[in-house]
């Protein structure tokens, strides 16, 4: 070999390593094997105990991961609180006041410290939980790349610019994800977690009251379903205080399965945004899929769980390990 071609293929070489660095994610399932064995245990018991006694706990732990996913990367700056000067994504109201689980991470974190203190960042046991989640109400389990490292800065204003709001169709939450790098069926998938948990009037109760100005009710609402609804959830305007809950599959409330799938085809998907994946026709054909292949939908719930949970991670020496999850050191 001449010392030239050498040269070529030196460098191709190092242009392999390189892309290979930074397009592959350098989170790695076992990160804390050595540093903290005990962590993901930890973590387990924790989601399994608070779960037992209230299985929406999951659901709020599998929302709360995306929260923080889709806003600054996973870098736990959704648990942050604010500051004097500061308002931190916790404000926003996609996350005030209906995002919960919040003393579960603390438990667990209290727990790791206790064991080995400043080496498990939040943003993993976040991630941790979440799988946890899905393997309790869902039997859904998966290995959680981990390595993550916890964000500084947290800041209202980009929640709206990140998450996607409920009003939002096919073509958007599409759009939304793409930012994200991820796919249409990606976005599909993942949302199979609205199989569990519940979502305030506030967030549909349009579609039941105010839908346009010829038709007061969405006509993409199964009528019986709808009727259910208003008796969940009054009327804007007619005094009555608070904001009541609705589960967000009515098929099986509390259990993470392909149900979900079923239910839209019923048209008694509960937010225009989940409605709309059966109703475009960009997306009808992957909710039909996910609604006839469970153990399929399962695995790519997970896998995506996975994609999700490595986007704009901070590694290394970035960012730090806080002490506290509601604050930076
Ligand atoms: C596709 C775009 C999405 C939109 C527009 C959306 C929107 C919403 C809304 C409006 C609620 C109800 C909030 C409330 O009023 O209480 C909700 C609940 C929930 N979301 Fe999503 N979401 C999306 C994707 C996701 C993803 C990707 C996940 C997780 C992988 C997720 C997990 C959940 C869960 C588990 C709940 C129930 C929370 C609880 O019961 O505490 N969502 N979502
Ligand atoms: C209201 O919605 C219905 C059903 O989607 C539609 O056919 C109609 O054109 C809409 N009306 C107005 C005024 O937007």
């Amino acid at each position: 070999m001449t010392s030239s071609s050498a040269m070529i293929s030196f460098i191709f070489l190092l242009l392999c390593f390189t892309y290979s660095s930074a397009s592959g994610s350098s989170l790695r399932v076992g990160f804390y094997q050595k540093t903290c064995p005990a962590a993901e245990r930890i973590v387990r018991n924790a989601v399994k105990k608070a779960v037992s006694s209230n299985p929406g706990i999951a659901a709020g732990l599998i929302r709360m991961h995306f929260h923080d996913c889709f806003v600054r990367g996973c870098d736990a700056s959704v648990l942050l609180k604010s500051t004097p000067g500061n308002r931190a994504e916790l404000e926003h109201p996609a996350n005030n006041p209906s995002l919960r689980g919040f003393e579960v991470i603390d438990e667990a974190k209290a727990q790791i410290e206790a064991v080995c203190p400043g080496t498990v960042s939040c943003a993993d046991i976040l991630a941790f939980a979440a799988r946890d989640s899905s393997y309790k109400v869902g039997g859904i389990n998966y290995a959680v790349p981990a390595g993550r490292r916890d964000g500084r800065v947290s800041i209202e204003e980009e929640v709206p610019q990140n998450l996607p709001p409920p009003s939002f169709n096919a073509e958007q939450l599409a759009q939304n994800f793409a930012r994200k790098g991820m796919s249409v069926d990606e976005m599909v998938t993942l949302s199979g977690a609205h199989s569990i948990g519940v979502s305030h009037c506030s967030s549909f109760s349009q579609r039941l009251y105010s839908f346009n100005a010829t038709h007061p009710q969405d006509p993409s609402l199964d009528p019986r379903y709808a009727a259910f609804l208003k008796t969940k959830c009054p009327p804007p305007n007619t005094g009555a205080s608070g904001d009541p809950t609705a589960a967000l599959d009515i098929a099986t409330p509390n259990r993470l399965d392909n149900k979900y799938y079923t239910e839209l085809k019923n048209n008694r998907g509960l937010l225009t945004s989940d409605q709309t994946l059966m109703n475009s026709p960009s997306t009808t054909g992957m909710v039909v899929n996910n609604a006839r292949q469970g153990a399929l939908w399962a695995n790519k719930f997970a896998r995506a769980m996975v994609h999700m949970g490595s986007l704009d991670v901070l590694t290394g020496t970035e960012g730090e390990i806080r002490r506290h999850c509601s604050f930076v050191n």
